[in-house]
């Protein structure tokens, strides 16, 4: 059972003096429900790091739909248990009302990442989670942060608004961890049906498709969406929100695909919100599935 605190001063009062003694401060935020692609953040820092600190907090300022922050798996005890077992140090688990005391009037925006993708969809979602991982940053002021590239455009989003705002916290990017049939691991999952969780593959399977195009030699963002998209209106609980070509670099929308691009897409199975990406690079052996190399978010 990793050790839980609930209050931002106690955190900062054990950690200052672990600082002092030269420690490196890795840190792991989470909303909780932890599963093995977590587990892979936790692991890595506890690798990297002297000291590993891990968060679980459900922050309501990056829902925007209260259907989803009420029904958000909550389960801190077996998440404690879980973070014992890799080997965190100090879990930060603090009440709503410890990191939201009164109104907040201060939030954090970062343009144009947040315009493509998920963003025009989510209103205010990623202001709410700039904004919780600035002040988790200041209170735990860790040497490196652990994110997952499973939330590209989240992790886009966090590393431009550290450069931006000259934070001295190293970002490390970790692999998306799957499932055995291809489903990115996500807390969400969790609230799938049976007969839900045997479709969501779905998503990853469309990514495979669209990157073997691009590997396979495809310049036209447009013709591979359109030879992808159809393939999932043949369910009626599926609907897609988005399936897009991207710069990784800018996360703008890409048309012709000349350098390394982001695929990325949503998918809504019945009211539960899917997400996933992967990486692809039009210089890869035509054919080829391995991983694009050198695509760095
Ligand atoms: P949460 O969804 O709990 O995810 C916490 C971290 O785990 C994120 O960096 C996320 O990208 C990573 N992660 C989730 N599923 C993963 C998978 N299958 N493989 C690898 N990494 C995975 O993301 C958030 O919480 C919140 O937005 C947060 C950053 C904590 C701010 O509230």
């Amino acid at each position: 059972m990793a050790e839980s605190i609930a209050s931002i001063r106690e955190l900062r009062a054990r950690l200052s003096p672990l600082r002092r003694q030269g420690k490196s401060i890795g840190f792991v935020p989470t909303m909780g429900a932890l599963h093995a692609g977590h587990r892979r953040l936790l692991e890595t820092a506890r690798r990297e790091t002297d000291v590993v600190v891990a968060s679980i907090f459900v922050n309501p300022l990056q829902f925007d739909r209260k259907e989803d922050l009420d029904r958000y798996p909550r389960t801190l005890e077996s998440d404690l248990a879980f973070c014992g077992a890799a080997g965190v140090d100090l879990v930060f688990a603090p009440p709503v009302s410890e990191m939201y005391p009164q109104e907040m009037l201060t939030s954090v925006e970062v343009h144009k990442l947040t315009e493509t993708l998920c963003g025009p969809r989510r209103p205010g979602h990623f202001r709410g989670v700039a904004t919780v991982v600035l002040k988790l940053l200041e209170i735990v002021q860790p040497d490196r942060a652990y994110f997952g590239e499973k939330d590209a455009q989240q992790l886009a989003v966090i590393r431009r608004m550290l450069e931006d705002l000259s934070l001295p916290v190293a970002i490390v990017p970790v692999e998306t961890v799957r499932e055995p049939d291809g489903l990115a691991m996500s807390s969400r999952n969790l609230l799938l049906s049976p007969a839900q969780r045997r479709i969501a593959p779905m998503l990853y399977r469309a990514l495979l498709l669209a990157r073997e195009r691009v590997e396979g030699g495809e310049r036209s963002a447009g013709k591979i969406l359109a030879a992808i998209e159809p393939r999932f209106a043949e369910n009626p609980e599926v609907r897609l929100e988005y399936f897009e070509i991207v710069d990784p670099r800018n996360l703008a929308r890409v048309d012709v695909i000349e350098s390394p691009v982001l695929i990325a897409g949503a998918l809504w199975i019945g009211t539960i919100r899917l997400i996933d990406n992967l990486g692809a690079n039009p210089g890869a052996r035509p054919g080829s599935l391995t991983e694009a190399k050198g695509l760095r978010l």
